[in-house]
């Protein structure tokens, strides 16, 4: 009994001093919350939902908002309170910048880094590695810079017209499947047809893989990008997302859809090493590229050298499809929406092709209007809306003393709409990109800029014109009335309704 009462006493004793060390700790975390406050706080911002958590509540309501864009709220931030910003979540402070200046200063420089909390984060998705060390999250310069050298011949010029074959030939699937619904007065969702498209063509010139989507329509990899990048999204803005047992369905199956990405590459990639070994002849591609990254790293072991390819794999299945899928339904549904536009585009598709089928790497220059289209397209609705990086040090911006150790946003959704930068930003106006137009001073960057720029740039738009180009060569189509011309916020962003199109044969032939 004795003995039970001097435990007894004793565990009260350890309870009562672990409550004292846990308050400690939170005072003194709260103290230091406070520290970040007074440091930052002189940069205007909206006010905090509370003390510790910030404006996070904010985002996890917009965020759970089925119709909400939280880029939307960005801007209404930026009419209201400048160029410069200041967000709050726990001890994290970020800034939203929106001064030109500074956005050239700093996504131009190696010497701010990509911010580690949103890049480190996406190493893993809910526990699984995802993007790990790739192109798009490698936060260390050299890491990141090795990669990048080793991609880039595979985006060269010369290299990016030697696929305009595959452009042509998967966006002839597309023209062949649309056949069969033209002047049927079919409603046409044409995103879940670009998806197709896009998807077909980064597996083929990527990793040499033929999927066929438009035929095989059970494919798996759609829903797995998707779930993907709805995880992303969750596992960024809200860090209290997997503690709700609703979500824990969801969690796992953005875990098996992320686990499918990279199974999918193992195959592939070991597909192509057998290739190799058995001399045969490969394409000289992005796989071949991701091959060459093992044995980058002089002290990294085998299996880092693997997961690394993976990590490539992983991400240029992400970063390569959806977002110009998403450009090429957004611009259909602005060409929809604007028959003198969608006039004048057509007109010049059909003095450069006239007839012929098969589109040239010298016939996409001349098509300077559609490019025009393509880049409004991207100022209102940048399918990747922003990117971010670390501030090291002090910077003054607009006039104002930022302290360095806190993270920069970027949203070009945001500076694609203020009206400071753009006349009228609501109006879709492809005269805004014309030759003789001023240029965008660092307010437009929907591929990002600098060193850490898109490296599918070139690639994308060559593919998205080859697409758009043919689209308004054969056919006619028109929107179907009713559906909603609203964006939805997946991480990336998409037309909210897919664009519904009814679709008319033109009357000219082609061959
Ligand atoms: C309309 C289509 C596209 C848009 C709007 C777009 C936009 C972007 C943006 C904004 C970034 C910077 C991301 C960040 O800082 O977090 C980026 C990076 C990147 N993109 Fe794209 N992208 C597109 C298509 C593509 C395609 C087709 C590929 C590959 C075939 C690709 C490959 C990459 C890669 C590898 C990076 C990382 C570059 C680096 O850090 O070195 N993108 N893209």
């Amino acid at each position: 009994m004795a003995v039970l009462q001097e435990i007894t006493g004793w565990l009260s004793h350890i309870m009562f001093y672990v409550l004292c060390v846990v308050l400690i700790a939170f005072v003194a975390y709260c103290l230091y919350v406070r520290h970040v406050h007074q440091k930052y706080d002189h940069i205007p911002g909206p006010p905090r939902d509370n003390f510790l958590l910030g404006h996070t509540p904010t985002f996890i309501k917009e965020i759970n908002k089925s119709d909400g864009v939280i880029h939307d709220l960005f801007l209404e931030w930026a009419e209201k309170y400048g160029p410069v910003y200041r967000l709050n979540s726990l001890h994290f402070v970020v800034v939203m910048i929106y001064c030109p200046e500074t956005t050239k200063t700093v996504l131009m420089s190696p010497k701010y880094p990509k911010d580690p909390f949103v890049y480190k984060r996406l190493f893993n998705l809910f526990g699984k590695r995802f993007l790990g060390n790739g192109l798009v999250t490698a936060t260390d310069h050299d890491v990141w810079y090795r990669q990048r050298r080793i991609m880039d011949p595979a985006f060269s010029s010369s290299y990016l017209r030697g696929l305009m074959g595959t452009f042509n030939e998967m966006s002839e699937r597309l023209m062949n499947e649309l056949e069969e619904t033209a002047d049927t007065n079919t409603p046409v969702v044409m995103h879940d047809m670009v998806n197709c498209v896009t998807l077909d063509v980064i597996a083929k010139v990527a990793f040499g893989v033929d999927l066929n989507l438009l035929k095989n329509t059970d494919s798996p990899f759609q829903t797995a990008i998707e779930l993907c990048l709805k995880g992303m999204v969750y596992y960024l803005r809200d860090p209290f997302f997997k503690l709700n047992p609703k979500n824990w369905k969801t969690v796992q199956q953005i875990k098996d859809a992320a686990e499918l990405l990279r199974a999918t590459g193992e195959k592939w990639i070991q597909n192509r090493k057998t290739a190799v070994e058995n001399g045969e002849d490969v394409p000289k591609d992005i796989l071949t590229q991701i091959l060459k990254t093992a044995g980058m790293h002089e002290k990294a072991n085998n299996l880092e050298d693997h997961e690394l390819m993976l990590d490539n794999f992983v991400t240029f299945f992400i970063a390569g499809q959806e977002t110009t899928a998403n450009q090429l339904s957004f611009a259909i549904m602005e060409l929809g929406r604007h028959p003198e536009i969608y006039k004048r585009a057509k007109a010049e598709v059909d003095e450069v092709l006239g007839m012929k089928r098969e589109i040239v790497y010298e016939d996409l220059g001349k098509l300077s209007y559609l490019s025009q289209v393509l880049k409004e397209t991207l100022r209102l609705y940048p399918t990747a809306p922003g990117t971010s990086r670390w501030l090291p040090d002090d910077i003054i911006i607009n006039g104002l003393k930022v302290p360095g150790g806190c993270a920069a946003i970027f949203s070009s959704y945001v500076s694609g709409r203020l009206e400071k930068f753009f006349k009228d930003p609501l109006k879709f106006d492809p005269e805004r990109f014309d030759v003789n137009a001023p240029k965008p001073y660092y307010c437009y960057y929907p591929f990002a800029l600098g060193p850490r720029s898109c490296l599918g740039q070139g690639f994308s738009q060559m593919e998205a014109k080859v697409v758009l180009a043919k689209l308004l060569q054969r056919f006619e189509f028109s929107l179907v009335a009713g559906q909603s011309f609203d964006i939805k916020d997946t991480g990336t962003l998409r037309p909210r309704s897919g664009v519904i199109c009814t679709i008319k044969h033109c009357t000219q032939d082609v061959f």
